[in-house]
């Protein structure tokens, strides 16, 4: 169980897992291919099954990726890729930082699981530590806006509260996140005409020690 009280270790376990869609998220693409990030060492932050940081490591990133679900890191692990990725079985909060030298860091859904702000608040600041002066987090949290679909959900103010005094924010857009396919839904249980939660989408650079 983490600090955030959801016990993901259960969840994986009982194969309810509505936030993995199965392919490379669409807005770490997009950063990906458009924004000044370039091939470094890359933190992802709550990897689950592993698909994003596998997407990564194909881009000529350097991956390590941490997950506190061994189910999921099992899962990881076993897809086509994974021996180029460091996959870390660890909670963020308690064990040791995995590193502090990090060009770039991604959490998708991991920050939005945490409902106090001190947590949040802690959690920005172990990212900040993770990454070089310049370095960039990329944070997809479910919004509190529109229907209660994830039950995950924070809002602009609560990301920038937490994120602000550790990093610039160079952009924070209003998306979706991206959708299930319509098997994964029906094998969920879930309606096909469910659409995809609303989320934030934040691109944060860290600042340096003059800019605090
Ligand atoms: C909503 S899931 C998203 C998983 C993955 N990013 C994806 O989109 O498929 C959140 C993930 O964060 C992980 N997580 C939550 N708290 C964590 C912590 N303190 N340290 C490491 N991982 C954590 C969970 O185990 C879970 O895999």
């Amino acid at each position: 169980m983490g600090i955030d009280g959801i016990n993901w270790e259960q969840l994986y376990q009982d194969k309810f897992t509505p936030w993995d869609v199965k392919r490379p998220d669409s807005h770490l693409a997009q950063i990906i291919h458009n924004a000044p990030v370039k091939p470094c060492r890359a933190l992802e932050l709550g990897c689950g099954t592993g698909t994003n940081a596998i997407w990564l490591a194909r881009q000529g990133f350097t991956v390590t990726a941490m997950d506190l679900s061994a189910t999921a890191l099992e899962q990881a692990r076993k897809k086509d890729g994974a021996a180029s990725c460091t996959f870390v079985l660890a909670d963020f909060f308690d064990d040791p930082l995995p590193g502090t030298d990090f060009g770039f860091v991604f959490d998708l859904g991991c920050m939005h699981g945490f409902s106090n702000p001190e947590h949040r608040d802690m959690l920005a600041r172990r990212i900040a530590q993770c990454l070089t002066v310049g370095g960039y987090w990329l944070n997809i949290s479910g919004s509190l806006d529109g229907p209660a679909i994830c039950p995950s959900r924070l809002s602009a103010r609560e990301i920038t509260a937490a994120v602000e005094p550790y990093f610039e924010i160079l952009s924070l857009t209003a998306t979706v996140l991206d959708n299930l396919s319509l098997e994964d839904k029906e094998s969920l249980g879930l309606a096909p005409d469910l659409p995809p939660p609303r989320a934030f989408c934040s691109f944060l650079r860290k600042r340096g020690p003059e800019e605090a």
